[in-house]
């Protein structure tokens, strides 16, 4: 492929990535986080026909230990042709040094999945997903309504690093070496405590005394032109508080 150019992104860049393609039938996180990310990671562009038909951002994690691709984007005049390829090749050509490379996907992704089956990937992590939909108006309403039952405090960033580096709790509360937080895998280490709250990420506990019942849930607000999609991940799962987690989340972003 000829006549492509591949550079980094900077803040005045926004249009022209933002109006590549728009993805995820409306619910497209990039618009609303866009500078949010860049001040934390790099993001590249491919440029043809003087026009930018591709993107995707480089999120350094693990403390430099993995690189891991998010937000790719090709327009869709020029899908299929092997632009991604390229922008892959480029920027996985930047982090070469760095040792592992992670992507985090649905399963209904044939193209990855197939990847998984040929042994390209190796899945580190499994998650359930489970999606609901409802209006503000109906949300006040059932949170309102409920009494909370258990002891569901709020974590800050000391807290989950202390959290993170104690295995007598991350046994139980993990299973493998590997946690999500809002789509983005991170090793059990305190360095990822960071990427946890960036991006407007709030962390609750409960039980978080206990090492072998310790529950936590992080969740992120996602603005799109469709809505706000509110991000949940539980770790440590007990059925019980799950709902008194999921109502503390919502208070604390009442005014969204
Ligand atoms: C996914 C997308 C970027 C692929 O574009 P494309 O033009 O078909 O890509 P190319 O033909 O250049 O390259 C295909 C390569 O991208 C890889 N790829 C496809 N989907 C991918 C994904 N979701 N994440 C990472 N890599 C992906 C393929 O495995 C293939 O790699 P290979 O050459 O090693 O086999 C494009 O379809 C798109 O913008 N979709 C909408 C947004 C989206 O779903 N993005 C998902 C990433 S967050």
């Amino acid at each position: 492929m000829s006549g492509i150019v591949i550079r980094e992104v900077t803040e005045e860049d926004y249009e022209g990535v933002v109006g590549i393609r728009t993805a995820y039938g409306g619910r497209d996180y990039l618009p609303g986080l866009y500078h949010n990310i860049l001040k934390r990671h790099k993001g590249f562009v491919a440029i043809m026909d003087e026009k930018m038909v591709a993107f995707r951002f480089m999120y350094l994690v693990d403390n430099g230990m993995t690189i891991l691709p998010r937000a790719g984007r090709v327009h869709q005049d020029y899908e299929g042709l092997g632009v991604y390829r390229k922008l892959d090749e480029f920027t996985m050509q930047v982090y070469k040094d760095v040792k592992y490379k992670a992507v985090s996907f649905h399963n209904r992704n044939a193209t990855l999945m197939k990847k998984v089956e040929e042994g390209a990937y190796r899945i580190t992590l499994n998650r359930k997903l489970k999606t609901y939909r409802t209006t503000l108006k109906s949300l006040k309403s059932d949170i309102q309504k409920r009494t909370l039952q258990n002891d569901v405090k709020h974590v800050d960033s000391d807290d989950l690093k202390g959290i993170l580096s104690n295995t007598d709790v991350t046994k139980h509360m993990f299973s493998g070496d590997i946690f999500a937080s809002c789509w983005t895998p991170l090793r059990i280490i305190p360095e990822n405590t960071s990427h946890v709250f960036a991006d407007n990420g709030v962390v609750f506990g409960s039980s978080v005394d206990d090492a072998e019942k310790a529950m936590i849930s992080i969740g992120h607000p996602v603005l799109s032109s469709i809505g706000v999609s509110y991000v949940l991940d539980f770790y440590g799962l007990q059925r019980n508080d799950v709902a008194d987690h999921i109502v503390k989340h919502f208070t604390k972003h009442r005014r969204l």
